[in-house]
């Protein structure tokens, strides 16, 4: 139990050395970043110690994942920012403007032109939402490796949260997240994410084959909160060959700064360049059915002839930073 708090420590010690070694008033002289330096290898020292002496010969773990995800392959080249990769689906819901304009808060807009200049021909009257089904796989900065873990929501891209009329933000309000993992269900609510600790299946992959499917590559994803009733998220995708939407739009989306509360923003940066999405695997573009139940729609909704892609991702990722920081930035892809 006390090994999890530090785990939190750990894993937050990168962003608060950095935070506090870069705030001006703060950059006196070398003596903090040595501070930090030292009190962090403390941790880690306390960690391993924890783990040497206090562990309970019958303690179950948290979960028995043995993923199908290929490792971390950014780790070594990034080794003091924290990365990870990201196996999942990530795909487009049309909604009408007027369903998104009832569910993103009034006081921010909607950069329509951002989204028509990348989709000329979206259908009028029409916002893209964007549902990401994830696998996070070997999460990890200074070498210290969190476990595995699933999360799953739908997000809204394109939103003018400084009010400049060209900054795109994506807002992702509420997040089903995998039960008992602590540090990242703590870390996605100190954004004021609405997170509901939920089972997933398949557990520890970002989706599953469907048996003697009649359509070709047909994979599974499920996401059920511990609340009964209170969220669940199912995908059912088959493998296509139309193309619906570029990758550059994908791109595009998954790399703005996310906000939940706009108090802070996370600059996740998903990089389309490595090999677990390069590799013999590849991105696949597919086409399906979303079934959402979450307290932003009323009952539960089903989207048929979804079109995505099924795909690995490698990411860098810069937590808990200032939104305002993000005025013109354009993404790293
Ligand atoms: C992504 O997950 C699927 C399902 O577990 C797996 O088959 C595939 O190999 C994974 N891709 C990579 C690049 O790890
Ligand atoms: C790695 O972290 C540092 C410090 O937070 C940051 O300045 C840098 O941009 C990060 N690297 C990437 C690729 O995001
Ligand atoms: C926002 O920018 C777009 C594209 O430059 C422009 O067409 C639109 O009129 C602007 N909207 C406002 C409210 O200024
Ligand atoms: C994403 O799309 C917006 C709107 O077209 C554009 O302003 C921005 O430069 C794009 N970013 C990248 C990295 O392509
Ligand atoms: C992948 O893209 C990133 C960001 O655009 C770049 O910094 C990096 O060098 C590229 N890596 C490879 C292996 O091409």
């Amino acid at each position: 139990m006390f090994s999890a708090y530090i785990d939190a420590a750990l894993l937050c010690y990168p962003v608060l050395a950095v935070v506090t070694v870069q705030h001006p008033k703060m950059r006196t002289n070398q003596s903090n970043l040595q501070y930090f330096v030292l009190s962090f290898l403390s941790l880690i020292v306390l960690r391993y110690a924890c783990s040497a002496y206090f562990v309970i010969p019958h303690q179950i773990p948290l979960t028995i994942c043995a993923s199908k995800d290929q490792p971390n392959p950014i780790a070594s080249i990034y080794p003091s920012n924290a990365t990870g990769t990201l196996n999942g689906t990530v795909a487009i819901i049309p909604i009408s403007l007027e369903l998104a304009r009832q569910i993103i808060p009034p006081q921010y807009g909607i950069l329509e032109h951002a989204y028509r200049s990348l989709l000329p021909s979206f259908p009028q009257g029409m916002y893209p939402a964007i549902v990401q089904a994830l696998h996070d796989h070997e999460v990890q900065a200074f070498g210290y490796k969190i476990e595995d873990f699933s999360r799953t929501g739908v997000e809204f891209p394109f939103i003018d949260l400084l009010n400049d009329n060209h900054s795109s933000f994506k807002w992702a309000p509420s997040m089903l997240m995998s039960s008992g993992h602590d540090i990242a269900l703590k870390g996605a609510m100190d954004y004021g994410t609405n997170i509901f600790p939920s089972v997933f299946e398949p557990g520890c992959d970002a989706y599953k084959a469907v048996p003697n499917s009649k359509r070709p590559g047909t994979t599974y994803f499920s996401a059920r909160s511990l609340e009964p009733g209170a969220a669940s998220l199912t995908t059912l995708f088959s493998s296509t060959q139309e193309e619906v939407f570029p990758l550059e739009f994908f791109k595009n989306t998954t790399n703005q700064p996310t906000f939940a509360d706009g108090k802070s923003c996370d600059n996740m940066i998903r990089l389309f360049n490595t090999s677990v999405t390069t590799g013999s695997f590849g991105i696949q573009p597919v086409k399906g059915t979303v079934r959402v139940k979450l307290p932003l729609f009323t009952g539960e909704r089903e989207w048929t002839n979804v079109y995505g892609l099924r795909l690995d991702t490698a990411f860098v990722e810069n937590n808990y930073l200032s939104c305002e920081s993000f005025r013109g930035y354009s993404g790293h892809v």
